[in-house]
């Protein structure tokens, strides 16, 4: 029986890639002083329904468990942040730097790059109002990406105002209940027929197009562009009115990651949602965030070349070349891994060439013979690289293998 469609099965290879993706997120998000966190991924229904908007909402697995609450499978980690922060938050000083890589479920169309779960790193800035925290959000969404070896030719943040369009509105005098309507032929305007987007749009298409397609004065972008152009990344973004986020929540600057050659799906977003902590936790908190999916970056950086992860289970194997040395072996091994090297034998007997041959398909760089001259205190080390060997004491055994 196969997986569910959109679900994923990691064999060991699909794990070495994750393991390089989740990796270089960690070390990026810490190198910007960022702490991990975690929840739950079943939550209640309401956490979601309350503030994340239809689109996320449609795409819920929820049931009533077996205690008749209505609970949900997270879809994304935002509503939990805001959660856990509202919950807690005089026990951090702020901002609170938080990050995590949750595995969120959506029921999505299927469709390239979109799956039905995916691991998600998510980067929050809680309780700073500065745009210099906008800053700091993006040049850390910038880095991430570089981290992987991709650069301003390979990606571009599309920097969009969600407050610009809000005021728009405001201006225009359209109702509240109607901004997430408009908000969503703005973000889908891009991929849908001219003619559809119009349609959405009714008496403002006129207008929206206009500013769609040759932009609109915001101080807030200049301000953000600038604190990244200070910082050496102001390659990386592009000013893009599209861009105004499928979720509810946002309230200032938003943006996307997208591959340059415009292929791919999204690869990151996120933006400012100063009210959430509120709607949520009844905590008047500043806040802003971004998420990146591994689907869409791990295709971008297959298809670039960048993701190699290391096939080498174990630096040593251990060859028994004769079965009445097979304890003094286990010793050998147990020495070796003890001293944190990793290392393996062949759990039964087997020919010299085929335990050769197992140590090099294993990814080894050395072959530990064990033979009569472990009386001695010798073993034999063989490099497989260029199968020089050496006889080596046994008590220096784990010095030649670290050196
Ligand atoms: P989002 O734009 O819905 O934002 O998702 C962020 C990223 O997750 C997307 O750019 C994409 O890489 C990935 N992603 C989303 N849906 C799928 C899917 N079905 N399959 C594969 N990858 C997917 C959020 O979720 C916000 N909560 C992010 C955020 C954090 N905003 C503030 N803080």
């Amino acid at each position: 029986m196969p997986s569910l469609p959109g679900f994923r099965d990691f064999y060991p290879a699909d794990c070495a890639l994750r393991n390089t993706v989740f990796a270089a997120w960690r070390s990026t998000a810490q190198r910007y002083g960022f702490v991990e966190y975690d929840g739950p991924p079943l939550e209640e229904l309401e956490l979601y329904t309350k503030k994340s908007g239809e689109e996320i909402v449609g795409q819920l697995y929820h049931f009533v468990d077996k205690g008749e609450r209505a609970v949900a499978m997270r879809s994304e980690m935002t509503p939990t942040l805001a959660r856990m922060v509202a919950a807690q938050h005089r026990d951090y000083k702020k901002p609170i730097k938080w990050f995590s890589i949750p595995q969120v479920f959506r029921y999505e169309r299927m469709q390239r790059g979109r799956l039905r779960e995916h691991y998600q790193f998510n980067c929050d800035l809680i309780g700073e109002a500065s745009l210099e925290a906008d800053v700091e959000l993006i040049a850390l969404c910038i880095d991430t990406l570089r981290a992987f070896g991709l650069n301003e030719k390979d990606f571009v943040i599309r920097l969009s105002d969600r407050q610009f369009w809000v005021d728009f509105l405001k201006s225009k005098q359209v109702p509240e209940e109607k901004w997430y309507e408009v908000f969503q032929a703005i973000d889908k305007s891009e991929r849908q027929p001219r003619e559809k987007t119009t349609e959405l749009l009714g008496a403002l298409a006129e207008e929206v197009l206009n500013i769609l397609e040759h932009g609109a004065a915001s101080e807030r972008l200049d301000i953000v562009e600038n604190g990244l152009k200070a910082r050496g990344l102001g390659d990386y973004v592009k000013r893009d009115f599209t861009v105004v986020r499928g979720l509810a929540y946002y309230t200032g600057v938003v943006f996307e990651a997208f591959d340059r050659s415009g292929e791919f799906r999204a690869i990151a977003g996120g933006g400012r949602y100063d009210n959430l902590l509120n709607n949520l936790g009844g905590v008047d908190l500043p806040a802003l965030g971004f998420g990146m999916g591994d689907v869409v970056l791990t295709e971008l950086l297959k298809q670039k070349g960048l993701l190699k992860p290391s096939t080498a289970s174990i630096q040593a194997f251990v060859v028994i070349p004769d079965e009445a040395f097979r304890a003094e072996a286990a010793g050998v091994l147990q020495t070796l891994r003890e001293a944190g090297i990793a290392a393996d034998m062949p759990l039964s007997p087997a020919k010299m060439g085929k335990q050769f041959q197992s140590a090099e398909e294993r990814g080894a760089t050395h072959a530990i013979v064990v033979d009569a001259e472990i009386k001695n205190g010798k073993v034999a080390v063989k490099t497989l690289a260029d199968r020089k060997q050496d006889v080596v004491e046994l008590a220096s055994l784990v010095a030649v293998l670290r050196s």
